[in-house]
């Protein structure tokens, strides 16, 4: 494989954000974080429809979830490369492979903006909620178009309208009411909602070459498997009402506060097992030109 970067911009501040204390959450919170969005994998996944045998670059992967599961369906003769920025998640993402997962896995350091693979290297490329963070989506779209290999296919999924999904939401709110509203988030900038309008999305991918550029807005419901307290101090680690928390210094008494009022928020989504919040969600899929 070819190695080393090519001349468009990195992402270097957001590089730094997954290997900051940001990033070390996702690790800390890894076991529930899968639990909650192992609907979206498996959903991205029977999207992805991928064969034994095929090769697979799985970007933004995070603590490797995906990429395990992807290892296991393209089994013996099939490969995957799970590339991500974090240093910190790639290493946990490595202590996870037992060896049994089947397809040959590797995990690489790898801004997939810049990152210089091998030309049609791969017959698929696959993220679950990683690729929303590029500062050139174009450049990033081009340079994985290169990657696959004609008539090579991408498949992802992000959030959709930041309204509709109320993981979000929710602790917005309660943090919000506590603390104040923080600046507005410019809505197509680097960040969880980037590709939450579908329609220009396809337009990025269009741009960059792909062809047959498709977007579905989707329900899912995120399945949790723990208690509505837990969910709460999972709410309020990760997301907005922490971002809410640091813009407005809030301290041990407002995290109290805010996690009793996602408890009460979530209360409605219990069910036997745990919760059930339902998500909107967008998957994308396009393919290199024949
Ligand atoms: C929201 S997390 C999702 C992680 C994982 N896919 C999951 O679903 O559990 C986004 C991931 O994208 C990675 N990322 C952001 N920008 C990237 C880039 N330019 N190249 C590679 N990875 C990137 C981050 O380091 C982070 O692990």
């Amino acid at each position: 494989m070819t190695e080393g970067l090519n001349a468009v911009q990195n992402n270097d501040d957001q590089e730094e954000y997954w290997n900051s204390p940001a990033g070390q959450k996702w690790i800390d919170h890894q076991a529930e974080m899968d639990n909650l969005l192992s609907t979206v994998k498996d959903r991205l996944l029977e999207k992805a429809n991928l064969q034994p045998g095929e090769h697979v670059l799985d970007i933004g992967c995070g603590t490797g979830a995906t990429t395990l599961e992807i290892a296991r369906q393209v089994g013996e003769g099939g490969s995957v490369i799970g590339a991500d920025i974090s240093d910190l998640l790639l290493s946990f993402a490595e202590s996870r492979v037992t060896g049994a997962e089947g397809g040959a896995l590797q995990f690489m350091k790898a801004d997939v903006q810049t990152h210089a693979f091998a030309e049609g290297r791969f017959d698929a490329v696959t993220s679950r909620f990683g690729v929303m963070f590029f500062n050139d989506n174009i450049a990033a779209f081009r340079n994985l178009a290169r990657a696959l290999r004609p008539g090579g296919r991408i498949q992802f999924a992000c959030w959709g309208p930041f309204p509709d999904n109320p993981w979000f939401t929710v602790p917005r709110d309660v943090a919000v009411a506590r603390l104040g509203t923080p600046p507005p988030f410019p809505p197509d900038a680097p960040g969880p909602f980037a590709f939450a309008d579908g329609a220009r999305v396809v337009g990025l991918l269009e741009e960059a070459g792909f062809t047959d550029c498709q977007a579905s807005t989707e329900g899912v419901d995120l399945k949790y498997t723990g208690t509505v307290e837990e969910a709460s101090i999972l709410g309020s680690s990760l997301g907005v009402a922490s971002r809410i928390m640091s813009e407005f210094d809030g301290g041990p008494e407002d995290l109290a506060a805010i996690q009793a009022g996602i408890t009460e928020g979530f209360a409605r989504f219990k069910t036997e097992t745990g919760l059930s919040v339902p998500a909107s969600l967008n998957f994308f899929s396009a393919r290199t030109p024949s």
